[in-house]
């Protein structure tokens, strides 16, 4: 396959033959198909089998239905038939639901996602998973980051002596330094099913549910693993010290060992769990009913919302749920809000004079309810 080094030179040559062919008479949609590509790619933590994969072409980080898709064998693996000139611009997506097999631990009981960087589709793995957070989290503070300098980041930051772009299981028993890869593979992903709000979500397991609730269940479990895919990046230091040659984990990765790495690894703190949408299931009522007045002042989430995006958006990016920046630390947290700006965080004490307590406590109400 031919590397394709400059995707904007492909991205404008398939705009004029979609021109063409849209003005080429006819009246037909089905005349001059783009030549098609395939890409191949295998998913592992340890080899994963029934991932949903696919072609994230509208970057949301989510296996939409009109997206190219396709699931893996028992070998981790699966082949994506894809238009020729997307191989150098979208990222690939593994959403691992409970019905995904874990050939390290087994069946997999806590959904969570992987990806992995735009043109990098060898492998979807926590590692590659941590260069596009890696990336976005840069973009996010106005950065731009190629997939390279992320993956140095990464590798470093886990002190890692190969590449995180190959395939450490395929090397891991011949060779102490793609073991290792493996291992903190593994760190991260028993950490994301960790920092998981404890329910569950999974590609497929929503049987019954209209199609609606399954799109507003599937960006809800989004918006949680994009919360933890940041999360993560601010502890591959304390991943990398974890001791793998502990006695629990000498029969290799277990409940064992996975017990013990949530024993070394905190699970990501997020600021909101964004619950599941509520079923037809009457909830019990909470022994703790919330207190119905919030501390003074009272925020106005809709009011919030507009503060939000004349203010904050440059900076944390139009979804706040994406926690670009570590912005939903602000959710119900008016106080989280003006630390930051007083501390000038990232350069946002210009907004001492802007963002009063009032101002703060609608933008934490927001933030507490991005979806309004
Ligand atoms: C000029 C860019 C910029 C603007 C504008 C900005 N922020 Fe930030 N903010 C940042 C950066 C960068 C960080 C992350 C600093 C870090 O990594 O510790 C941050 C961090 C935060 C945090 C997390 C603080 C913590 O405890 O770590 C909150 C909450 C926050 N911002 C809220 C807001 C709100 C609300 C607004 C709008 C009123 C806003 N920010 C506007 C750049 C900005």
């Amino acid at each position: 396959m031919t590397l394709i080094r400059n995707p904007w030179t492909l991205t404008f040559i398939s705009a004029a033959v979609a021109a063409v062919t849209a003005c080429g008479g006819g009246g037909g949609m089905s005349t001059t198909p783009l030549a098609s590509a395939t890409i191949s790619t295998t998913v592992m933590d340890g080899l994963i089998q029934n991932a949903v994969v696919c072609l994230d072409t509208n970057g949301n980080g989510l296996c939409d239905t009109a997206e190219v898709q396709g699931r893996t064998d028992a070998n981790g693996q699966v082949t994506l038939t894809i238009p020729a000139d997307q191989v150098g611009t979208a990222k690939l997506v593994a959403m691992i639901g409970t019905d995904a097999i874990d050939a390290d631990t087994g069946p997999v009981t806590t959904p969570y996602t992987l990806t992995t960087p735009v043109g990098r589709h060898g492998v979807i793995s926590p590692l590659t998973t941590m260069v596009q957070a890696k990336i976005d989290a840069d973009k996010a503070a106005g950065k731009t980051t190629s997939a390279d300098a992320a993956a140095t980041f990464v590798q470093t930051a886990l002190t890692l002596k190969v590449s995180v772009f190959d395939n450490f299981i395929a090397k891991r028993n011949s060779n102490a330094d793609y073991k290792k890869a493996g291992d903190m593979a593994h760190g991260l992903a028993v950490a994301a099913q960790e920092s998981n709000c404890g329910w569950s979500h999974s590609a497929t397991s929503t049987t019954g549910a209209s199609s609606s609730e399954k799109e507003s269940e599937t960006e809800a479990a989004h918006q949680n693993e994009a919360h933890i895919h940041s999360g993560l990046l601010d502890k591959l230091g304390t991943v990398q010290s974890v001791d793998f040659s502990h006695s629990a984990c000498a029969s290799g990765m277990g409940k064992s060992c996975d017990d013990y790495i949530k024993t070394q690894v905190a699970p990501v703190s997020l600021a909101t769990c964004t619950a599941p949408p509520t079923t037809s299931t009457v909830p019990t009522t909470p022994t703790t009913p919330t207190p119905a007045t919030p501390a003074t002042p009272a925020g106005s989430a809709a009011t919030g919302k507009t503060l939000y995006a004349a203010n904050c958006v440059m900076c944390h990016g139009a979804n706040p749920a994406l926690n670009a920046n570590k912005i939903m630390k602000g959710a119900n947290s008016p106080s989280n809000i003006l630390g930051a700006i007083s501390s000038n965080a990232g350069g946002m004490g210009m907004l001492k004079t802007t963002i009063l307590a009032q101002q703060a406590a609608d933008i934490a109400a927001y933030l507490a309810n991005p979806g309004i």
